[in-house]
């Protein structure tokens, strides 16, 4: 990996050999070296999430701070979702306004750099700097830590350069020590890539076959995640309960044991893990729901399709059975688990019948939150060249009724807590004046009156009201 050169200028330039005793030093007042600025987008998942900060946190040390307001970016980054089609092609859209305020910033004489990162620009490549002649450079997502030096070679060469890699070592070893904001609740990336292979999916192609940090590495984020404030971490990963790391006996450790150690760290209070694929859900991974009160009374369990014809062809290793039956497990070990899911209605050949088992699904195990698709055939996946393709018409109305039955589930579970005292870990400011929001165990957004010196603890809330999205409630004040 090339060098990156920081411009510093001395005081006093000092040529070889010179006295410095014969200098008097003039007197100057210590600059600031020039402050550049960076924009984000971030575009789907939260793994994206986490690889924007990290993104931003590698261009700080040469001089880029993040900004809100795109107009004043030096520098502009989607990092893009390429899972859907609709996904895929926002970044089209957001490239032609992009276009627009590269024109008009070049008109006030300042230049501006154009990444486009992320899995669309894995997926795409070159086909980006073709479709969208103003972005500067491409970069997927186990090369971003290239990104400095992709972005000063792109402007030093004024021309386009893509960098679509997936390097021998791991990004995770040539970025930076995390640094930023204090913060109450942290992303944390443990695993990355798939090797399931469903057939509608184009991770494995976009994020690579299933790779797994060693324990020593996510427990010094995790650490100096705390030192930031942290006290909850969500362990992120595409099939997360595969994780397989090198542990700290040097044997294969699994996702319990990762989470085992981690829950001996002081101050860190929560944790999450997502997503879960139901074939990785382990004896020891149910049993830590029982026993270990670090580890949240939440599960994120896709189970895609209800029809065992439909799941075979989508390569999910499981069948409707198998799902229910883990359910029973999971609720076994830990009966208030809240339980979300993901969902693809109009999958090639779904016949109504088959969607009726889909709800059948839902209504059996009752899920607190869930997100819900209509099958997009995304290029290069195997499902793309099935036949006996669903009508858009029949999968949004499919998808209209799906939605109506996850919707009554999420209010019906956000409404049992009205009344319940839950512990809550307060994150930001609220919109309204001395409002406060956080989460309760099972992620629900929770609002509070209070003063932002509560934000980063967790504090009991009696709960008052609730709607599909959110509860409100009052801080218990200890008497
Ligand atoms: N079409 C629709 N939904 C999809 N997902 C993944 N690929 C597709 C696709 N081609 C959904 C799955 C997955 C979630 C992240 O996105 O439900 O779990
Ligand atoms: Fe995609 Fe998840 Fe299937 Fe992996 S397990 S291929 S990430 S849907």
């Amino acid at each position: 990996m090339p060098q990156i050169k920081l411009e510093t200028r001395p005081d006093v330039d000092l040529e070889e050999g010179s006295e410095s005793k014969h200098i008097t030093k003039p007197e100057t007042k210590p600059t600031r070296p020039t402050i550049k600025k960076v924009f984000v987008k971030t575009f789907g998942c939260q793994m994206n999430v986490y690889d924007s900060e990290r993104m931003i946190e590698s261009l700080a040390p040469v001089g880029f701070e993040e900004t809100k307001n795109v107009a004043e970016a030096d520098v502009i980054v989607l990092n893009t979702c390429h899972i859907r089609e609709k996904a895929a092609e926002k970044v089209y859209s957001e490239l032609g306004r992009i276009r627009q305020v590269k024109a008009d910033r070049q008109l006030e004489g300042k230049s501006t750099t154009v990444a486009v990162a992320g899995c669309v620009a894995q997926a795409e490549g070159e086909e980006i700097t073709r479709r969208a002649p103003s972005v500067d450079v491409v970069v997927g997502p186990q090369s971003y830590h290239n990104l400095p030096d992709l972005i000063i070679k792109a402007k030093a060469e004024s021309r386009q350069i893509v960098n679509i890699e997936f390097p021998e070592q791991d990004k995770f070893d040539q970025l930076a020590k995390r640094q930023g904001p204090r913060q109450a609740t942290a992303f944390l990336t443990v695993q990355e890539g798939c090797d399931k292979f469903c057939t509608f999916c184009v991770v494995p192609y976009t994020r690579g076959i299933e790779f797994s940090r060693p324990v020593s590495r996510v427990v010094d984020e995790a650490k100096s995640m705390i030192e930031r404030g942290v006290k909850e971490l969500t362990l992120l990963g595409q099939n997360v309960n595969a994780y397989h790391g090198e542990g700290l006996d040097g044997a294969d450790w699994s996702l319990t044991q990762l989470i085992n150690a981690l829950s001996e760290l002081d101050g860190l209070a929560r944790i999450r893990y997502t997503t879960s694929h139901p074939r990785d859900m382990s004896d020891d991974l149910i049993e830590a729901h029982r026993v270990n009160d670090r580890l949240m009374p939440y599960l994120h369990l896709p189970f895609q399709a209800g029809a065992d014809r439909i799941l075979a062809a989508m390569n999910r290793q499981h069948t409707a059975e198998d799902y229910l039956r883990l359910v029973d497990r999971i609720r076994a070990a830990r009966p208030d688990i809240a339980l979300s899911t993901d969902i693809i209605v109009g999958f090639p050949g779904e016949t109504e019948a088959d969607f009726a088992q889909t709800l059948q699904i839902v209504q059996t195990v009752g899920y607190a939150q869930a997100y819900s698709f209509k099958y997009s055939p995304r290029p290069g996946t195997p499902a793309a060249n099935m036949d006996a393709s669903i009508e858009e018409e029949v999968k949004s109305e499919r998808l209209q009724r799906l939605q109506e039955l996850l919707v009554s589930q999420q209010l019906a579970f956000n409404e049992s807590s009205i009344g319940r005292t839950i512990p809550v870990l307060f994150e930001k400011p609220g919109r309204n004046n001395g409002q406060l929001v956080g989460r309760s165990p099972y992620l629900q957004l929770v609002h509070a009156d209070g003063p932002d010196t509560e934000i980063g603890k967790i504090l009991p809330v009696k709960v008052a009201t609730a709607t599909r999205n959110s509860l409100t409630g009052s801080i218990v004040v200890a008497v």
